[in-house]
């Protein structure tokens, strides 16, 4: 097979989003813009990507990694001069470019692959991917001759009253000929309403040439949504939203109110689970089969095994085992794991704990950097009490321990096996184990006491 490049540009500021943050990093679902681009992309096998980076490039290349080559646009003079900078990897060699907006999140490998093919096909020079908008508005207009071939493109800011009735829209994405792509390049100017080099004026030119120019229109507006502006990016997340949550019920999940359930592009959920409404399942969840998720739960870079269920909770960065039941109202902090048939109640924060098979907090406890081994009881308002004001301790309790109802465990501390800690118990020491440990005030109890304050008060 010829060879197959691609060139994805984000080097602009995206000053229309008003924000810090460059553009191609802005989220839809959890997953930065470009992110989304350069994984479709990836999934054709190309011989090469090369991402422009100009911009943030810096925080764009920590994101997409080793996925891509990168090209440096030190100064942002327009598209075309953008797509330039890739002459060192790419001029002058035989084969097909795609060129990529990396503000174009929408974008699918099916769709790439069929303009590819189009492009093949027609032994075009260059294949633009098209489509038909509701509202043109901001796009470059698709200029077709007479005989309904392209002539050109227009940028919105340099269309006539007649061209910007035209509702066929330039996508931003294309195929060239990658040799006549860096050849045509070179004549493109910027005398143009943003006095920028544009990278749909290579059509022209090449046209003018006397080349195939051919255009692919996709059915699918959607797709080839551009997000500009934050009004485009809550587009571009409700239908990623739907295509996602679309997915999972394909695969066998039951999500109940689709529209306000949230799910990650990263996401795993195994058949026969049940999101209930207002859940988010954030960043690489992975949850197994059979579960109950919601309502209005998040759960963020969590394993979580089969036949769990979590309710109106937040879980982020832990492993929740399998038959595991969770709120409603309870926090999973980061570096958790909870072992299988775990109990974890309402009001229950775990921190960086262990709990063992079988454990139970089922009301009103923190569990801070813990150990907590199978079986173990915590009564209702068990703390374990890990910071000092300087330093986080370890608190130990081993297998079969049972910790009664509002007793402070003040780590470093070890609860031995088959311990009983007391109910009220501050616990300073070990606990041998197998023990019962009673560590609290005894009861007094004075006889007859009120009425005689009562007596004398009344003299
Ligand atoms: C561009 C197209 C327009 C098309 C639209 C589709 C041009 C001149 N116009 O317009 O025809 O309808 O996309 O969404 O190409 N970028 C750089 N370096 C630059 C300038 C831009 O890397 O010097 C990157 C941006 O980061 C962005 C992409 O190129 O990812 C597109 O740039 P943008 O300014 O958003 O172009 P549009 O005005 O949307
Ligand atoms: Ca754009």
């Amino acid at each position: 097979m010829e060879n197959r490049f691609a060139v994805i540009l984000a080097a602009g500021q995206g000053t229309r989003m008003k924000s810090k943050l460059y553009k191609v990093l802005h989220p839809v679902c959890g997953k930065p813009m470009v992110q989304h681009v350069v994984d479709q992309v990836s999934k054709l096998h190309l011989n090469k990507i090369v991402t422009i980076v100009g911009h943030g490039a810096e925080k764009v290349q920590a994101q997409l990694g080793e996925s891509c080559e990168y090209a440096l646009q030190a100064e942002q003079l327009g598209t075309a001069h953008a797509v330039m900078q890739a002459a060192p990897q790419l001029e002058g060699q035989a084969g097909t470019t795609i060129v990529l907006c990396g503000d174009t999140p929408l974008i699918t490998s099916e769709t790439i692959d069929a303009l590819l093919s189009h492009h093949v096909h027609t032994k075009a020079k260059a294949t633009i991917l098209t489509a038909k908008a509701n509202d043109p508005t901001g796009y470059g207009r698709i200029v077709r001759n007479e005989e309904g071939h392209v002539a050109k493109i227009v940028e919105h800011k340099d269309a006539s009253e007649e061209e910007l009735q035209i509702n066929e829209i330039n996508t931003g994405t294309y195929c060239f000929d990658n040799a006549f792509l860096f050849e045509a390049l070179k004549q493109v100017s910027n005398e143009n309403a943003q006095g920028e080099y544009y990278l749909p004026d290579v059509i022209e030119i090449l046209k003018n040439q006397g080349e195939i120019i051919s255009a692919y229109q996709t059915e699918n507006f959607d797709e080839t949504l551009g997000v500009n502006d934050r009004v485009a990016l809550s587009q571009a997340e409700v239908i990623m939203k739907k295509r996602i949550n679309e997915k999972h019920m394909r695969n066998g999940v039951t999500i109940i109110d689709p529209q306000n359930t949230y799910i990650s592009a990263e996401a795993e959920i195994a058949r026969d689970t049940v999101i209930y409404p207002g859940s988010m399942i954030k960043g690489k969840t992975v949850i197994g089969e059979d579960c109950e998720i919601g309502p209005n739960t998040e759960i963020k870079d969590c394993i979580v095994g089969d036949s769990t269920v979590i309710r109106q909770s937040v879980a982020h960065n832990s492993e929740i085992g399998q038959n595991v039941n969770i709120g409603p109202f309870a926090h999973i902090r980061p570096q958790s794991s909870i072992g299988n048939d775990v109990k974890i109640g309402n009001f229950v924060e775990v921190k960086k704990s262990k709990m063992g098979q079988g454990s139970k907090a089922s009301h009103l406890s923190y569990i801070g950097d813990a150990e907590v081994g199978a079986d173990v009881n915590l009564g209702c308002g068990s703390i374990t009490v890990n910071y000092d004001g300087k330093n986080k301790h370890l608190t130990k309790i081993e297998d079969g321990a049972f910790i009664g109802c509002n007793s402070n465990l003040i780590a470093p501390v070890t609860v031995g096996a088959g311990a009983y800690v007391a109910a009220g118990s501050t616990i300073t020491e070990d606990v041998p184990g197998d023990a019962l440990s009673i560590a609290r005030a005894r009861q007094v109890n004075k006889e007859d006491y009120v009425s005689k304050l009562k007596l004398n008060h009344n003299s």
